[in-house]
């Protein structure tokens, strides 16, 4: 299982609010308790601050507010010793704003760093209908008038990838970190990169409800060129043992998802259809069914993904309070029977809600960007909850605010109340990684999916065994015959006996077939 650390809110060792490297290395020994194989950080590179560290200014250094690369190196080698990998975050598609070379092409139209972006001359209108992720046109003007192309936020300016420089560039990056011992990146936006040669219009607009990007912003993304930088790079990290690369690509096609993770590209590309699917017994096996069949197809395992730093928290996106943490508990026990990698972000093992944080704090540009029209992503990048002290333990007694506000009661959620509570849903992850460890069949069997009316059954088989999840996403108790022994359920409700299992509504069970 990779965990995702998003660090600003992870753990602050000196007091300041921010949550930084010492502090991760101290925690170290939680994730290793909890059966964590490999830990992915967000950006922790200095950056403009626009865009949750997503705008990089340096990209071969640490920003001084999460420590600097000897803290890096320590980490790595602190979690090599428990086991752990380090995996790191690398944006190639934009950098900031602040970038030396982007502030080069301010001052100077002709200097080499200008064609390293999408510079346009003056004119009255941006060269193109592109629009924005975060709200607005994807072009912003520069003080002298030209016009400059940011799929994001006008800080984030993309980078022009037919220019060789920033290809080099890149590689240099890669090989600076992986010398120092990291085991690879996870890549922003890796559907990104190239654009149209021509920056023709999008034949359609951008649309939220999608799962991803379609064929209306054809022009925008997923370009053929892009597929030849993700063979150099795994040419690169195939020259450093058990080093991997697995890319964010957000479109619409699954089977264009997976041709980012062929033999020969990176190692897995995250499929995000859980992550995006309601509670709903057809809408969750299609995303299984799918995802083994097309990732299969390509021969590359399935990165399973439920939450992370860009989506509501489970719990709030499966209803709330008592039946959201119920279901959230439901799905955790699937995906960690699926054979391929899950990826579990920071505070789902404690079942975090959604955040509700004060408009006036927010740092998302998508809530200032839309002018207050989307939430933004803040409240699910609030600081992790470790003890009931006042403060949570996120930072040191006695200090500085943290960088967003910890909600008031959250010290029920926090991991020191979970560890010594055996009902707890920290306790349920804990168990079933063990489980999931010593039972080959889940996270690594051969997996058919099937459905009966509310009930989604997987049936993982092993060399040795059969595991079945079976989970009721309806709102009646189902009767599941079960010749076998229940391994692990996800609520204490579920009763066994007679060969059968009682699961109640919106629980998930483990049975070891007989
Ligand atoms: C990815 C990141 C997101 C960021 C965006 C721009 O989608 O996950 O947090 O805002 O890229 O870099
Ligand atoms: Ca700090």
């Amino acid at each position: 299982m990779v965990y995702q650390v998003y660090l600003r809110s992870f753990a602050d060792s000196n007091g300041d609010g921010i949550g930084d490297l010492p502090g991760l290395r101290s925690r170290l020994p939680y994730l290793a308790w909890l059966g964590v194989d490999a830990l992915w950080i967000n950006p922790h590179y200095p950056s403009g601050g626009a865009d949750g560290g997503y705008d990089i200014v340096d990209y071969r250094a640490v920003d001084p507010e999460y420590g600097d690369v000897s803290d890096l190196e320590d980490l790595v080698a602190d979690a090599r010793r428990l086991g752990l990998r380090v995996v790191l975050d690398v944006v190639p598609n934009h950098t900031s704003d602040r970038h030396p070379w982007f502030q080069a092409a301010l001052a100077d139209p002709d200097c080499p760093e200008a064609a390293r972006y999408h510079f346009s001359p003056p004119s009255d209108e941006p060269p193109n209908n592109w629009q924005s992720l975060f709200g607005g046109p994807a072009w912003s003007r520069t003080p002298d008038g030209r016009w400059y192309l940011h799929l994001f936020a006008p800080e984030q300016p993309d980078l022009n990838w037919r220019d060789p420089a920033v290809a080099a560039d890149f590689e240099q990056t890669l090989r600076f970190w992986l010398d120092r011992g990291i085991s690879g990146f996870r890549v922003d936006v890796a559907y990104g990169l190239f654009k149209d040669a021509g920056l023709r219009d999008n034949p359609g607009a951008y649309s939220p409800t999608l799962f991803g990007h379609g064929p209306e912003q054809a022009m925008t993304w997923n370009q053929p060129e892009v597929h030849d930088v993700w063979r150099r790079w795994r040419g690169i990290c195939d020259e450093y043992p058990d080093t991997m690369l697995v890319g964010e690509v957000c479109l619409a096609d699954l089977e264009q998802v997976a041709l980012y993770s062929r033999p020969d590209e990176m190692h897995q590309s995250f499929s995000f259809r859980l992550l995006k699917s309601s509670w709903d017994t057809a809408a969750f096996a299609d995303a299984v069914r799918s995802a083994l069949d097309v990732f299969g197809g390509v021969g590359a395992p399935v990165s399973w993904v439920l939450g992370n730093h860009d989506k509501d928290r489970q719990v709030t996106r499966f209803g709330g309070g008592a039946v959201g943490t119920t279901r959230a508990r439901a799905a955790a026990l699937l995906m960690l029977a699926l054979p391929g990698s899950p990826y579990v972000y920071a505070g789902d093992e404690l079942g975090l809600p959604q955040a509700t944080v004060p408009d006036a704090v927010k740092r998302d540009p998508i809530f200032h960007r839309s002018g207050g029209a989307r939430a933004g992503r803040d409240g699910c990048r609030v600081p992790m909850p470790w003890n009931d002290s006042p403060g949570v333990g996120f930072s040191p007694e006695e200090s500085a605010h943290p960088w967003l506000p910890v909600p008031e009661g959250w010290d029920r959620y926090a991991v020191s109340a979970q560890a010594r509570d055996g009902g707890s849903m920290l306790t349920m992850y804990r168990r079933a990684l063990a489980l999931r460890a010593a039972h080959p069949s889940l996270g690594s069997g051969e997996a058919t999916v099937s459905t009966q009316d509310s009930v989604l059954t997987v049936r993982c088989t092993g060399t040795a065994e059969t595991v079945r999840c079976v989970v009721n996403m309806g709102s009646e108790t189902v009767l599941v015959g079960a010749p076998g022994a229940v391994l692990l359920a996800s609520t204490t409700r579920v009763r066994g006996s007679l060969g059968s299992v009682a699961l109640p509504p919106d629980s998930a069970v483990w049975i070891l077939e007989d």
